[in-house]
Parts: structure tokens; sequence; C-alpha cells
């Protein structure tokens, strides 16, 4: 990141009026002049830049004045330096040339981020979020049994998950663009997509320090981590309070009990605090793989062996907890959690895979195609939605969700499973199998190499 900062008080050749005056006018007829935000051009921006400034400033006004008054413009950063296209590019915007010679492209991947944020950019392309795509059409029957159509994927899985995006002749598919998942596969072969957390054009770290930037993709009936913070009494102390805190301060110098009373996501997975560097990569600081069906050490996580040791991963959650809570009371915590965790694996999991395992080898359950018969479904939720609710809420102090929404419901589950079974067996006729509605989707694996 080396700044023209030089040249930073030389300031103002030209001065842009930022947001369309006529358009918000029209609006409000008591438009508050503050809102409108000035930019100060200054010397070390080239002609062309000013160009995509000036022109924008009128074309799309929201998206300048979220630029204005980001970081990228008060360090002379331009829509040049990330939608400039290099020669190799494939993704360049041909209608864009009637405007402006200069070939841009729309997609700034975090290939181009990396230029300035080399260390961002590697642990994030590293992390399970970049690589989710290759990793959830490994193990995902909904993609791989052809269980959901195109469009339920583009607007559903991929929405969050992230599409390969192709340009072809200039021209984008629908089906892949837009899209800020968070493991989307660019033209340029890189993987992710830095507006997942960090929407454009603001680009702004306070917002993703805040729990909503992740609650977005981390919430509902498989994976409520938003609800349980919000739950818990961390985020019960951030929606009291956190209006007060300091968001902005620098990386690294983000400090709990300065700036911050209780931890959001951001603190606990990614911030830097107490000697533990600011990482984008999600892996770390895990000790178990929570979301599969068997919980399993993240090394040990057979579609996707993560490339760290849960022992010194364990260490660092711990060093975040000590610097508001004392070693034993962090402790104690974990210990609970390793108990959850074995409870739920040996009392619920293991169990009832045997009994579901023991149709199959009995031919009374069908194993060609996952999730067409009743049993296979109710197996599905046990894992994937209460089972997982028990390990989430208790690893993140939601009471409610570890008890109510997680083991009274994985109670139920295993009764309605058992009675299911037993028919089964005293019928001695194979289960019902059912047509799902709406599917037929392709199953050949996309090209996760990108570099279309
Ligand atoms: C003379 C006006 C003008 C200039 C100069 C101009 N643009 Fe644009 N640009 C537009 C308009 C109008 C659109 C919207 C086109 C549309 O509706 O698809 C656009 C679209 C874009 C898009 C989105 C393209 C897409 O395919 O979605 C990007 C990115 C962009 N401009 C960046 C730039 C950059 C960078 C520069 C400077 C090199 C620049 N523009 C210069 C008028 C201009
Ligand atoms: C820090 C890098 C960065 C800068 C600086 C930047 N952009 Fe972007 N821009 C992006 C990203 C990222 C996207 C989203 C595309 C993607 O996901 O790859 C985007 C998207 C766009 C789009 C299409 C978005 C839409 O909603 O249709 C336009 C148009 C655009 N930028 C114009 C501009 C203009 C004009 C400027 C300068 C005022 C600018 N950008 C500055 C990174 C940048
Ligand atoms: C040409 C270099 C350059 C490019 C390309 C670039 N950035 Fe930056 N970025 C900077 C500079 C310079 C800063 C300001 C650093 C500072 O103020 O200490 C910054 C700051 C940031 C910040 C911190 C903002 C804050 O609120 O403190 C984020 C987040 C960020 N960039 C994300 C991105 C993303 C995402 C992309 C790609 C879409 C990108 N940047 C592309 C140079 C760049
Ligand atoms: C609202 C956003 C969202 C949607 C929609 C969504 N997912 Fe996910 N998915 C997630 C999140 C977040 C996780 C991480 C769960 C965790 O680790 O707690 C995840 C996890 C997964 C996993 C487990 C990966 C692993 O590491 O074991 C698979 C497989 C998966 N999703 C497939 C899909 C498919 C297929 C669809 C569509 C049928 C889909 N998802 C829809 C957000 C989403
Ligand atoms: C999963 C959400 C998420 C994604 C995706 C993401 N970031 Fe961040 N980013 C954060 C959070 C949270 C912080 C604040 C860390 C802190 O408290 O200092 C941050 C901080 C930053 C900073 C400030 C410096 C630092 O390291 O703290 C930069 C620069 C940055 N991100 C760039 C990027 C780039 C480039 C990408 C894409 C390669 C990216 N981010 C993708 C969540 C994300
Ligand atoms: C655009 C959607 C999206 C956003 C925003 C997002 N995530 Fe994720 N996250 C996912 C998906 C999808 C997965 C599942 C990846 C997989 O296992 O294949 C995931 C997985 C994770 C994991 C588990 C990683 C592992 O190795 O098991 C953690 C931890 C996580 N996210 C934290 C965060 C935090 C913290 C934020 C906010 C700063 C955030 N995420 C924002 C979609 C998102
Ligand atoms: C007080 C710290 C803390 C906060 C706040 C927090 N988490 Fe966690 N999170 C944890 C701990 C501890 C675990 C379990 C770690 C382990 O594997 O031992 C965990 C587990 C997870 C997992 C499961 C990862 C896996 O693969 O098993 C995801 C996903 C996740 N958190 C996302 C989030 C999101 C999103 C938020 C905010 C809405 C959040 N967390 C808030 C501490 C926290
Ligand atoms: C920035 C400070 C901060 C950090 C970091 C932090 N906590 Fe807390 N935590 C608090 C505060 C404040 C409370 C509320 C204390 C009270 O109830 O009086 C709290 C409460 C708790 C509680 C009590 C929940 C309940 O419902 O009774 C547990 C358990 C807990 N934290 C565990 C952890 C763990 C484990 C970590 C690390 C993964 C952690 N905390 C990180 C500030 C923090």
């Amino acid at each position: 990141m080396e700044l023209r900062r030089s040249e930073i008080s030389v300031v103002a050749a030209v001065v842009i009026a930022v947001g369309s005056v006529v358009g918000r006018a029209e609006q409000s007829s008591q438009l508050d002049p503050v809102q409108l935000k000035e930019y100060r051009v200054e010397r070390g921006v080239s002609q062309v830049a000013k160009g995509c400034i000036e022109c924008h400033a009128k074309e799309s006004a929201g998206i300048v004045a979220d630029w204005a008054g980001s970081r990228h413009a008060h360090a002379n950063v331009t829509c040049l330096d990330c939608h400039a296209a290099g020669p190799a590019d494939a993704d360049v915007s041909i209608g864009h040339l009637d405007y402006d010679k200069t070939r841009i492209s729309a997609i700034v991947s975090p290939k181009d981020c990396s230029r300035c944020h080399p260390s961002e950019a590697a642990e994030y392309s590293r992390s399970k979020h970049a690589n989710t795509l290759e990793l959830i059409w490994k193990i995902d029957p909904w993609l791989n049994h052809g269980l959901n159509n195109e469009i339920e994927r583009t607007t559903g899985c991929y929405a969050c998950h992230g599409t390969v995006v192709e340009v072809k002749d200039g021209k984008f598919d629908a089906n892949a663009w837009p899209n800020v998942g968070v493991g989307r596969i660019n033209p340029d072969g890189s993987k992710g997509s830095c507006s997942s957390c960090h929407t454009r054009h603001a680009f702004s770290i306070a917002e993703a320090r805040r729990p909503e930037a992740c609650g977005q993709c981390h919430l509902g009936p498989d994976h409520p981590q938003i609800e349980i913070y919000n739950e818990s009494k961390h985020g019960a102390i951030y929606h009291t309070e956190g209006d007060s805190w300091d968001w902005d301060a620098a990386p690294g110098m983000w400090t709990a009990g300065v700036d911050y009373r209780a931890p959001t996501c951001s603190v606990c997975h990614m911030s830097g605090i107490n000697g533990v560097p600011t990482t984008h990569d999600v892996t770390e600081r895990l000790a178990w793989e929570t979301q599969a069906p068997l919980t399993v050490r993240p090394g040990d996580f057979k579609p996707w062996p993560a490339h760290t040791d849960w022992k010194v991963e364990r260490e660092k959650m711990t060093k975040v907890c000590v610097v508001c809570h004392s070693r034993s009371w962090a402790e104690a915590h974990f210990t609970r959690l390793d108990a959850v965790v074995a409870n739920y694996n040996d009392t619920y999991y293991k169990p009832m895979k045997k009994l579901i395992d023991d149709l199959y080898d009995k031919k009374l359950l069908n194993k060609d195609r996952a999730l067409d018969e009743e049993l296979e479904i109710e197996m599905y939720e046990l894992w994937h939605h209460e089972g997982r609710r028990a390990r989430f809420g208790s690893a993140m102090m939601a009471p409610d969700y570890a008890w109510w929404h997680g083991f009274y419901d994985l109670k139920k589950r295993v009764m309605a499973i058992e009675e299911k079974v037993e028919k089964l067996l005293e019928s001695g006729k194979p289960a019902k199998l059912f047509d799902v509605k709406g599917s037929g989707g392709d199953t050949t694996k996309p090209d996760f190499g990108g570099g279309k």
C-alpha cells in the first residue's frame, strides 16, 4: 500500500459537487446542504481518471457519492485504479467504449484488489469462504443429484456461495451476474468477492466489523449465527450501546475495552486482538467442524482438510476471550462446547445414522438419489438443522438455540425417525420414492479453475 500521500495537501484543481442535485431536489424540497459532499480532485489524479468521476457524478451519482466518502477517495485511489482492464482481461465492457475509449471492466476481483492489499487477498484465497464452490460441489446432494434447478440455485445457493462468472463478447451471463457471493469464481481465475463484506463503493472497515455484514448469509434454520449472536449477552450489549463504539479505528488498533465492550463476529473470527493478528481466513481460530454431519477436527474434514492445527487455533480463540474474561472462564466455556460436540455425535448422530444405513443394506431405502424419501429428509434435517443449531448455540453462548432449537428438536426428530424406521421394518416394503419437484439442474461440475 504505497500511497501518494505526499501530495495530499495539494488540493483542488477541480471541485465536483457529488450527488445529483436535480434528482435529489425533486424528491425533497428541504435538501440539507451538508448532504452534498464535496470531493476535491487532487492534482495527482490523471485526466482520464477525472473523466470517469465527472461523467459518473451525473450518470450514477450514488456510486460516486459512496466512493467520495471512502478512504480510497481520500488516498487518491480512483475508479480507474480498480476498473481499468489489462490487455489480457477477457471481461472488457465492450458497450462502455461508446462512453470512454479507456478499456474498463465491471468486475473488480480479489486479484485486482491484491495489487494494493496483497496479504488480505492471500489470506482470503486460502479460506473456506473463497473455496466454497469447489467444496460444496464435492459434498452437496442438491447439486450433485440435480434436486434443484438453475434459477433456484442462482437466486438461492449461489447468491451466498458465489457463481462461476463468464463473459462472452463483452456481455455477462444473467445466470452468473450480478453476484457477490463469498466464493465467486472470476474470469481472471481468482476466487471470491471482497464486496461480500465490504460493500462498494464505501469499502469500509467499519461496515465489515458489524455483525450485520455477516448476518446476510449466516442466518436461517441451518446456520443461524446472527440470530444466535443477537440473543447472546455479547449481542445484547452490542445492540444496547454499539452505536457509541468507535468502528473506524485503524486495522490492528481496534481495542477491546477502549473502542468496544463486547465482541462482534469480526472480533472473535477476524480482527487483530491480544497478539492474534487480523485474518481474512475465517478457518483460523476454529477447533471443530460444527457444520458437518459428524463433528470432526478441521484437519480431519475429508472433503476439505484444513491447513490448521486445532490446538493452535483453540489457543488463538482463547486469547480473544481473555482480553475481557479470565482464562478459567474461557476454558470452561470450551470444555462445555467439547461436551456438547460429544453428546451430539454419540447420542444423536451416530445411532440414527446406523438405523438409516441398516435400511439401505436391507434395500428398504434407496441410495440412488438423496432426499427423495421421507426418512432421508428426516436424517438430513437432524444434522443440517437442529444438529447444527445445538452445536452453534453452545459455541456462541445462545442457550435458546442450544436447547429449544437444538437438543429439544433433536429428541423430537429421533422419535420421528425411530417410528418411521419401525414401520418400514414391519411392512418389509421399500419406502415411497417421491418425485422431487423443480429438479433437473445440471450435475456437471463447473470449472473451478476459472480463467475462461
Ligand atoms: C461520458 C460518460 C462516461 C465516462 C467518461 C465514463 N463512463 Fe462509465 N459508464 C457510463 C454510463 C452511462 C454507464 C452505464 C452504462 C449502462 O447503463 O450499462 C457506465 C458504466 C460503467 C461501468 C459498469 C459497466 C457494466 O458493464 O456494468 C463501470 C465499471 C464504469 N462505467 C466505469 C468507468 C470508468 C473506470 C471510467 C473512466 C475510465 C468511466 N466509466 C468513464 C458513462 C461514462
Ligand atoms: C476500490 C476499488 C473500486 C473503486 C475505486 C471503484 N470501484 Fe466501481 N466497483 C468496484 C467493485 C468491487 C464493484 C463490484 C463488481 C464486482 O463485484 O466485481 C464495482 C462496481 C461498479 C459498477 C457497476 C455496479 C452496479 O451496481 O451496476 C460501476 C458502474 C462502477 N463500479 C463505477 C465506478 C466509478 C464511477 C468509480 C469512481 C467514482 C468506481 N467504480 C470506483 C470496485 C471499485
Ligand atoms: C490502487 C491501490 C488500491 C486498490 C486497487 C484497492 N485499494 Fe483498498 N485501499 C487502498 C488505500 C491506499 C487505502 C487506505 C489505507 C489507509 O487509509 O491507511 C485502502 C483502504 C481499504 C480499506 C480500509 C477502509 C477503511 O475504512 O479503513 C478496505 C476495506 C479496502 N481498501 C478494500 C479494498 C477492496 C475490497 C479493493 C478491491 C475491490 C481495494 N481495496 C482496492 C488502496 C487500494
Ligand atoms: C443465505 C445464504 C446461503 C444460501 C442461500 C445457501 N447457503 Fe450453503 N451455506 C451458507 C453458510 C453461511 C454456510 C456455512 C455454515 C457454517 O459453517 O456454519 C453454508 C454451508 C453450506 C455447506 C456446507 C459446507 C461445509 O463446509 O461443510 C454446503 C454443502 C452448502 N452450504 C450448500 C448449499 C447449497 C447447495 C445451497 C442451495 C441449495 C445453499 N448452500 C444455500 C450460506 C448459504
Ligand atoms: C468475510 C467478510 C470479509 C471479506 C469477504 C473481506 N473482508 Fe476485508 N475485512 C473484513 C473485516 C471484518 C475487517 C476488519 C478487521 C479489523 O477489525 O481490523 C476487514 C478489514 C480489511 C482491510 C483493512 C486492513 C485490515 O487488514 O484490517 C482491508 C484493506 C481489507 N479488509 C481488504 C479486503 C480485501 C482486498 C478483500 C478481498 C480479497 C476482503 N477484504 C474481503 C471482512 C471481510
Ligand atoms: C456472502 C455470504 C457470506 C458473508 C457475507 C459471510 N459469510 Fe461466512 N460463510 C459463507 C459461506 C457460504 C460459508 C461456508 C463455506 C463452506 O464451508 O463451504 C461460510 C463459512 C464461514 C465460517 C466457517 C469457516 C470454516 O472453515 O468452517 C466462518 C467462521 C465464517 N463464515 C465467518 C464469517 C464472518 C465472521 C463474516 C462477516 C465478517 C462472514 N462469514 C460473512 C458465506 C458468507
Ligand atoms: C464471542 C466470540 C464469538 C462471536 C461474537 C461469534 N463467534 Fe462464531 N464461533 C465462536 C466460537 C468459539 C466457535 C466455535 C469454534 C470451534 O470450532 O471451537 C464459533 C463457530 C462459528 C462457526 C462455525 C464454524 C464451523 O465450521 O464449525 C461459524 C460459521 C461462525 N462461528 C460464524 C459467526 C458469525 C457469522 C458471527 C456473528 C453473527 C459469530 N460467529 C460470532 C466464537 C464467536
Ligand atoms: C470485548 C470483550 C469481550 C470479549 C472479547 C469476549 N467477551 Fe464474553 N462477555 C463480555 C461481556 C461484557 C459479557 C457480559 C458479562 C456479564 O454478564 O456481566 C460477556 C459474557 C460472556 C458469557 C456469559 C454468557 C451468559 O449468557 O451468561 C460467556 C460464556 C462469555 N462471555 C464467553 C466468552 C468467550 C468464550 C469469549 C471468546 C471466544 C468471549 N466471551 C469474548 C465481553 C467479552
